[in-house]
């Protein structure tokens, strides 16, 4: 292994953060560490995700600091393991994803002893460990979800101490470009419900923290704007319809924080998107029915109850100006 070379899986390469995050206000002279490409584990890319210059300089400071934890907070489909994923995506560094349920132990974590193919028994990395041998990256996904002695256990290595591997006596040591990501809904965010755990207090101590939130209305439009462009619809078409989706999803989204009785998910930038394109395969045929595609293509685009569904039919005619009939109203 080089020893200037902090990674032992790959070459450290440098990218451009200006070109890399599609960040045009960052100084041209500004960048950040990843890996040459090429490795098994790294995201895929989604080219049309937007970074929001707050969080991306967040998370540049964590990263290039030496690092190690960092605890992303924020509502459901806000954008917490999708930020993780594609900044991973264009630093080419492989992620190992743990999706956290209540039954997430210790051999899911760190590893287990498993039977090869003569029937021994032979110790095999569970992603933690594997991420601290490689010096690459885990996401511990609904962190909050997990039974608290099991994120205890996890202590040791989250810190870069040396951990001794009980089955086998072998000392892993944390590679220096190990990091370790957790995501969650906030404790005291509306969907933080029964069955979330608060780690204990020494487990939590070792996070950095963010907080993560929805796009800004612009970008989430220019976003949606996008892809319906890059789908063939024209422009003027494809911003109009962004914005009412755009629109009505903040207004879906502020009303689930504020605890509103009918309105129990938001929308997600996901669940707008899908929305924004059937609403555009539907116009046209529903038009001549005096049907409109805006407030028809949510159902499908969005599974909600029955109550959610007629207060979100209401938010789309105050925005839209129009009913589903097409009745415009003041
Ligand atoms: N900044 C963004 N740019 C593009 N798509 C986004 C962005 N933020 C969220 N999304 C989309 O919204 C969806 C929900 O995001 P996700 O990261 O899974 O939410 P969370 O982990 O907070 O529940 C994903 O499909 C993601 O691609
Ligand atoms: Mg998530």
């Amino acid at each position: 292994m080089d020893p200037s070379n902090p990674s032992p899986v790959a070459t450290l390469r440098r990218y451009r953060i200006r070109e890399t995050f599609n960040m045009p206000q960052a100084s041209a002279a500004a960048e950040i560490p990843g890996l040459e490409p090429g490795l098994a584990g790294v995201p895929p890319l989604d080219e049309h995700y937007v970074f929001d210059t707050d969080r991306l300089r967040q998370f540049t400071m964590f990263w290039v600091g030496g690092f190690r934890a960092l605890m992303i907070e924020g509502d459901p489909a806000a954008g917490k393991t999708s930020f993780v994923e594609q900044i991973h995506a264009r630093l080419n560094v492989p992620l190992h994803k743990v999706p956290c349920g209540p039954t997430t132990d210790r051999y899911a974590l760190l590893g287990q002893l498993l039977p090869d193919e003569d029937g021994r028994l032979r110790w095999r990395d569970g992603p933690v460990v594997k991420a601290c041998r490689d010096g690459t990256s885990v996401l511990l996904d609904e962190y909050n979800v997990l039974d608290p002695g099991e994120a205890t256990g996890l202590n040791m290595l989250l810190e870069g101490y040396a951990w001794t591997i009980p089955e086998t006596g072998e000392v892993v040591t944390p590679a220096r470009t190990a990091r370790f990501f957790a995501t969650q809904n906030g404790v005291d965010s509306k969907a933080a419900v029964a069955g979330r755990n608060v780690q204990d207090v020494a487990n939590d101590d070792r996070f950095s923290y963010m907080q993560v939130d929805y796009l800004p209305a612009d970008q989430e439009r220019a976003l949606v704007k996008l892809h319906l462009v890059g789908g063939g619809i024209p422009e003027a078409l494809a911003d109009t319809v962004a914005g009412l989706c755009v629109e009505v999803a903040h207004d879906v989204r502020q009303a689930f924080r504020a605890d509103a009785p009918d309105i129990d998910k938001p929308l997600s930038t996901r669940a707008v998107l899908r929305w924004a394109k059937y609403t555009v395969m539907y116009q046209a045929a529903l038009r001549q029915q005096r049907r409109s595609g805006l407030h028809y293509a949510i159902g499908q685009a969005v599974r909600m109850s029955a109550a959610m569904a007629k207060a979100v039919n209401e938010i789309i005619t105050l925005k839209a100006g129009y009913d589903q009939c097409l009745n415009t109203r003041a």
